[in-house]
């Protein structure tokens, strides 16, 4: 299972949609937080991932400050007809001012970030544009109409949002329909199945988990660089870690037991979820490896059984530490 070259079942992004691999691939990491990247296996990983039958490419404009968009623009020259790329807007960090965390949904940001994103992704179009987080001083009959504008002019294709509420989801889906909804969603973190998952399977909303992999945690592979953000994160403090590594050991042993890894435990069970929740669920779990992102695309057809379900359904509420 580990290294075989399964390739990815389809599912539908959005009502109307296209049809896009069931599984993407996260793009943040190979330009900031999770330390430095080998850019030629970063490459390599890119180039296999649509071998392999993903489609939907992650991205967003903050992430290294535009880099991560940038350095996307040559693989998406080489492959446009068979990939959709999902960018992000609302974060006002600049190159200038990297540690400006603010978030700003006003639409003169959101017609100026978009023309930036497409001119650093080298593209006519973005497939997927996301608001990368809810700005409340702005109504969404702005910022959505302003997106949906970007609809109209042909600058984007289909529009999506981030860590909205239900509420917010729903009102925003009568402004435009919202094609893809992405939230942290792991055996880790499902404060997503309260009520914004139930809301996208009424609206069509294809929910697509990001960090699906509790940012590494679930694998197992906690050993990070000295400039690895992940260091600052709760749920890897010291204070913390042991009890969430006992956790990974429960993953680990249903790993152990099917002959697979904990990787691609834990995407099974996100996949499960399209069952549960009857919506389609796309997650965009981040590598830089090859070999992990063969591992990652074989599990979206690992069928678990309902005893690991239950088993995995049982870790988050004894998670310490806050999600970031
Ligand atoms: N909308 C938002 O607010 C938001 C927030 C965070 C992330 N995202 C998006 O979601 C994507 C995924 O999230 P994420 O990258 O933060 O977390 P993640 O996918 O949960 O985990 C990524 C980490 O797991 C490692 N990894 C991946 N596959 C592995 C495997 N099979 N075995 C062992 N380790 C493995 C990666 O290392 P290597 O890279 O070294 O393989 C990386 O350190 C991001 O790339 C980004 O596009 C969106």
């Amino acid at each position: 299972m580990t290294n075989s070259n399964v390739t990815l079942p389809s599912v539908q992004l959005g009502k109307d949609g296209p049809l896009v691999g069931a599984q993407g691939l996260g793009c943040m990491g190979m330009s900031e937080f999770y330390g430095s990247a080998d850019l030629k296996e970063v490459r390599a990983t890119l180039d296999l991932s649509v071998e392999l039958g993903v489609t939907l490419f992650d991205t967003a404009d903050m992430y290294g400050v535009g880099e991560n968009e940038r350095f996307l623009a040559d693989f998406l020259a080489a492959n446009r007809s068979k990939v959709s790329i999902a960018t992000k807007f609302g974060y006002a960090r600049t190159p200038e001012a990297p540690d400006d965390w603010s978030v700003t949904n006003d639409p003169a940001h959101i017609r100026r970030a978009v023309d930036a994103s497409l001119s650093r992704l080298g593209v006519e179009v973005i497939d997927l544009y996301y608001m990368h987080r809810r700005d409340p001083s702005v109504p969404l009959v702005e910022s959505v109409g302003a997106m949906a504008d970007l609809v109209g002019e042909g600058k984007v294709l289909s529009l999506g949002l981030c860590e909205v509420t239900a509420e917010e989801l729903a009102e925003a889906n009568e402004i435009h329909p919202i094609a893809a909804l992405q939230s942290e969603w792991s055996v880790f973190s499902r404060e997503i199945e309260n009520n914004v998952a139930p809301m996208a399977a009424q609206l069509g909303v294809t929910v697509v988990p990001y960090a699906p992999l509790g940012r590494g945690l679930l694998t197992g592979q906690t050993a990070l660089s000295l400039d690895d953000a992940r260091r600052n994160f709760p749920r890897f403090s010291e204070e913390n870690l042991a009890t969430n590594m006992r956790l990974v050991e429960v993953v680990r042993s249903l790993a152990q037991r099917r002959g697979v890894t904990p990787a691609q435990i834990a995407l099974a069970w996100l996949h499960d979820r399209a069952r549960i929740f009857k919506l389609p669920v796309l997650p965009i779990p981040g590598t830089r490896k090859r070999h992990r992102l063969r591992e990652n695309v074989a599990a979206a057809t690992l069928t678990l059984s309902s005893e690991e379900v239950t088993a995995l359904d049982r870790l988050a509420n004894q998670v310490q530490g806050q999600r970031v």
